[in-house]
């Protein structure tokens, strides 16, 4: 999608490395990182330079590459210590997993260093493309759900509303939750965000409605506690959110508060939609229950960040003397989600709808 009029993707490869957008300074900078070392990837992912779980993902690949430019004896143990730093980094996001695993694999199979670097680095770049085009394709199969909810007659928006940030910059390109809204607007559907905030790191304040903005797309800003009244009042057509891990039983683990906004879009007769790439089901795991939910830096809810007479600053929110819990993730049943879009189609969430999608995936 496009900054300033110009296409971008969230990651690309410069000469010994990638280049990121440094997500942390949006929307009042734009900035771009480069990691060429893996303790720079480590850093990147872990204080959420990029973040979305598909990005982390792409990103972590390179991570391994990395790891293989760096001339050792012992680069096969090497390159099984850095998965492990780089897996450490954020422990809810299974895209992580998925794509260092397919890194190890590629090295436990390569007869030499330098087989190893060229296959990871095609891998990391086939990852790369595979999510622009899957997350193409989980837009495609998204846009009926809005298409259907379009009045042509009364020619309103449809008003959807998103948590977090599930845009192009948590991905490679498209996004997943934005995905349908962008190919709907394309299409010349009317469309009306709802935006929550996102407190702590307000990805959704700052990512999504950057996002949005720089497309043109008609949205507005809430604090995450306004959906529910918006729902109430009939100013919500559908939900859309993405997901760093749904598991075999349909259970969708996503930011937090993403759980709120499914009861009370349940409570009020709400679609609520879940859009994710194959990637992000992680089959292994039965329910949501047993997936490990990211616990992060307190000062992340100490501290708010934002632009004061030009500058990037912080302040502090609370007292000096109050602790605060920091969970990055919720998980939300699933019994509260409609379905879940992804780049096979729209599936149930529930047992035999994952089965479905794993079945449809393999065929
Ligand atoms: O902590 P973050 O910003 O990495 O969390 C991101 C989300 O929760 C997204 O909704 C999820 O990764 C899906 S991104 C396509």
């Amino acid at each position: 999608m496009r900054i300033q009029g110009i296409p971008q993707r969230s990651i690309r490869e410069v000469v010994g490395g990638v280049e990121v957008i440094d997500q942390r300074w949006l929307p009042h900078e734009y900035r771009v990182a480069t990691l060429k070392s893996v303790n720079d990837f480590v850093a990147a992912i872990k204080e959420m330079w990029i973040r979305g779980a598909p990005l982390i993902g792409a990103t972590a690949a390179y991570g391994i590459v990395a790891s293989l430019r760096a001339k050792r004896d012992n680069w096969h143990e090497a390159a099984k210590y850095d998965a492990a730093q780089l897996l450490a980094t954020r422990p809810t996001a299974v895209n992580l997993k998925w794509a260092l695993d397919q890194q190890l694999e590629i090295c436990r199979n390569a007869g030499s260093q330098e087989e190893a670097l060229k296959k990871c680095l095609d891998r990391a770049a086939a990852i790369c493309d595979s999510d622009v085009d899957v997350c193409h394709r989980i837009g495609q199969h998204g846009l009926p759900l809005i298409e259907s909810l379009y009045d042509e007659v009364l020619k309103e928006p449809v008003n959807i509303l998103t948590h977090c940030n599930a845009g192009w910059l948590a991905t490679v390109d498209w996004g997943t939750a934005t995905s349908p809204i962008y190919q709907a607007h394309k299409a010349g559907i009317p469309v009306h965000v709802w935006v929550d905030e996102t407190r702590p790191r307000n990805q959704g304040a700052s990512l999504t409605a950057f996002e949005l903005a720089e497309e043109g797309i008609p949205h507005t800003v809430i604090t995450d506690n306004a959906g529910g009244l918006l729902m109430q009042q009939g100013k919500v057509d559908l939900v859309i959110t993405g997901t760093d891990r749904t598991v075999a039983n349909g259970d969708v683990v996503n930011k937090i508060g993403t759980y709120l906004k499914a009861l009370a879009a349940k409570d009020n007769g709400v679609p609520f939609f879940v859009a994710l790439p194959y990637s992000t089901l992680d089959i292994s795991i039965s329910t949501g229950a047993d997936v490990e939910i990211e616990e992060r830096n307190q000062n992340e809810i100490h501290f708010i960040q934002g632009l004061h007479e030009g500058e990037v600053k912080e302040v502090r929110l609370t007292p000096p003397s109050s602790p605060a819990l920091n969970l990055g993730f919720d998980v939300t049943p699933a019994r509260c989600v409609t379905g879940l879009i992804t780049e096979y189609g729209v599936f149930q969430a529930s047992e035999a709808g994952i089965q479905s999608l794993v079945q449809a995936a393999q065929s």
